[in-house]
């Protein structure tokens, strides 16, 4: 994974001087899936798409030719490293170390404690089209390792803030996982886009919550039931005591 991750690294640190690093790194992790929006997985053809199209453009305009040759490149080295150190998560590294620091809690769980809790959970079963679910899934890098173990599953990763979303949309596209990121709070259930990830043999494709799995089938919460009266200390049992 270093070598990968050091030129990864390198190449997103040549556009630090004209443009803020973190918002650069989101606009790659749009452009990404923008490149890869309702692409036919067998004849890499794209189907056209209007309000894509349009996401692109806005993405790429503040960037000129030599910046977005960068970003084309960064893209690139992501997709050599799945060829060598397939399911590796290198968006997720380069999160942590570069962009969020530590703030907002953002550390994810290392690789071999993803692979370990894969191993434990998933480890014996082979059987396909299992649905793993990640509800608040970073990078979604316990995704990855549990693919490790059997990629035949359908995969389901959730995270509330946007630039986790993305980057699990795009590490499940270049790993090959087929299933579904939500951009979601998963406690709230407040929705705020989604995307199916190399179903039907397409590759990233937008949805709304009423096409979501996760939004659509989590289990209904019972209304809370209005509360008839509150018990104040006073209403005690008449054969107790009151003391005041
Ligand atoms: C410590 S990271 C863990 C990420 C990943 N599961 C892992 O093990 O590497 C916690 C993640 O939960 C997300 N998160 C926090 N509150 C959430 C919520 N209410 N709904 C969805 N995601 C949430 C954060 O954005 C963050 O990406």
């Amino acid at each position: 994974m270093t070598n990968h991750y050091d030129q990864f690294v390198k190449t997103l640190h040549k556009l630090e001087y004209k443009h803020d690093l973190s918002k650069a790194f989101n606009d790659l992790l749009t452009v990404g899936i923008c490149s890869f929006h309702r692409t036919n997985i067998q004849t890499q053809l794209q189907e056209q798409d209007e309000a894509n199209e349009t996401l692109y453009m806005n993405t790429i305009k503040s960037y000129k030719r030599d910046d977005l040759n960068i970003l084309a490149e960064a893209l690139g080295v992501l997709q050599l490293n799945v060829l060598d150190n397939p399911y590796s998560d290198i968006l997720g590294e380069f999160f942590m170390q570069h962009i969020t620091k530590g703030q907002n809690g953002q550390y994810f769980t290392p690789e071999h404690v993803c692979d370990m809790m894969a191993l434990i959970q998933c480890g014996n079963d082979q059987s396909e089209r299992n649905r793993i679910f990640d509800p608040a899934c970073g990078s979604g890098r316990m995704l990855l390792s549990a693919a490790k173990q059997n990629h035949k599953n359908y995969f389901f990763g959730a995270d509330n803030s946007e630039t986790c979303a993305k980057m699990a949309t795009l590490n499940f596209f270049l790993n090959g996982l087929s299933g579904e990121v939500a951009w979601m709070n998963s406690l709230s259930m407040e929705w705020y886009g989604g995307w199916h990830i190399n179903t039907k043999g397409i590759g990233i494709i937008p949805i709304n919550k009423e096409q979501s799995q996760i939004w659509g089938e989590a289990p209904k919460m019972p209304k809370p039931r209005p509360i008839d009266k509150v018990k104040s200390h006073n209403e005690q049992p008449s054969h107790q005591l009151s003391l005041f």
